[in-house]
């Protein structure tokens, strides 16, 4: 006879459970109705309400109004089986959050973040991203099938049941790509006068951020490293296809552009003008060294030492000239 009432209780009492009826949501509390419905309908029967473990109020009436916290657990059991309540309703707890595939979101992967959250009853979800009043997905389950560099950035989920609801902590997407095309700026822009400098400067867009390699056309060796490449003094033999490579751990990218050095006339003009100033200045110091030269000779007239000596003043003249 225990044995058959035992085994009839284990059939009977699973079947009781509390709906929740949502009335009013506040930051705090919820104000529900709670009703114990069970699947039989007993009669002359007195509702048990238990919170928290403890009894709080018998009802002969099946449904109550309560201020659900969220830290409160609600169920119900008939008068006289106290020991067999119904499972207990209570607000989602804090969603915990998991990334597929773990580890580093690569730009077109498939990428899953899932949201789960005890609560009874099962709460559905909702997810945000950054701080946008307009859900991305009303799904436990944000599925990107290819993820772009464009959805960077913080998403959360929200559990919600009538209950209450329970926001999880943000989690912050950052999907790496490899470096995108460089691009090169040159300053100054143009043909590139002979003498002055000028500065290559590379840029790509890449996540991790890319570090970048100057190679000159036909150089194995690179020329510098670095987002800059300054060239002073440029000489004609600089004129060339020189390379930008843009590199990160997901890959590299390179791109090239093309120095022309052009002789620069002004530098031509001072180089005449320069030379015509040297042998001006030159003329009298000749014709200084001749004359007296000659007086010497007329009074020693030693031969061959007199071209040599003259040749030395010759020199040292032209040495000075130059350095002032
Ligand atoms: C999610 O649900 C809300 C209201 O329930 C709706 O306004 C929104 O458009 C839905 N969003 C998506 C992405 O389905
Ligand atoms: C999720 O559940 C809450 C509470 O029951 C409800 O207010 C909300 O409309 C539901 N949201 C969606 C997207 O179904």
């Amino acid at each position: 006879m225990l044995l058959h009432e035992g085994l009839f209780l284990f059939i009977w009492f699973p079947a009781l459970q509390v709906k929740v009826r949502k009335l009013e949501y506040t930051n705090s509390y919820c104000r529900v109705e709670l009703r114990c419905q069970s699947s039989c309908q007993p009669k002359h029967q007195s509702y048990i309400w238990i919170k928290n473990g403890q009894e709080i109020l018998r009802e002969t009436s099946s449904s109550v109004f309560v201020s659900v916290y969220p830290a409160d657990k609600y169920s119900c059991a008939l008068e006289g089986y106290k020991e067999f309540p119904s499972p207990s309703v209570y607000a989602p707890q804090l969603p915990s959050v998991s990334i597929s595939p773990s580890g580093e979101i690569v730009e077109n992967r498939k990428v899953i973040l899932t949201c789960s959250s005890d609560a009874n009853p099962a709460a559905n979800y909702s997810w945000y991203k950054e701080d946008k009043q307009k859900p991305v997905s009303n799904e436990s389950q944000l599925i990107f099938s290819s993820i772009q560099a464009s959805d960077t950035g913080k998403y959360h989920c929200v559990a919600a049941n009538p209950l209450g609801r329970k926001r999880c902590q943000q989690k912050h997407i950052n999907v790496k790509y490899a470096p995108r095309l460089p691009s090169v700026l040159a300053i100054p822009s143009g043909e590139t006068g002979e003498g002055s400098s000028v500065t290559l400067t590379c840029s790509s867009d890449a996540n991790p951020g890319a570090t970048y390699t100057w190679y000159k056309e036909g150089d194995k060796s690179p020329k510098a490293s670095g987002q800059n490449f300054v060239i002073s003094n440029v000489r004609p033999e600089h004129s060339g296809s020189y390379s930008c490579v843009a590199q990160n751990t997901r890959g590299r990218q390179s791109f090239s552009v093309h120095l022309t050095v052009v002789k620069d006339p002004s530098v031509k003009i001072m180089n005449i003008i320069r030379l015509t100033l040297v042998v001006l200045m030159l003329i009298p110091v000749v014709v200084l060294c001749l004359w007296t030269r000659k007086g010497e000779t007329l009074s020693s007239g030693t031969g061959p030492i007199e071209a040599a000596e003259m040749m030395q003043c010759a020199s040292d003249s032209v040495y000075q000239n130059i350095s002032a």
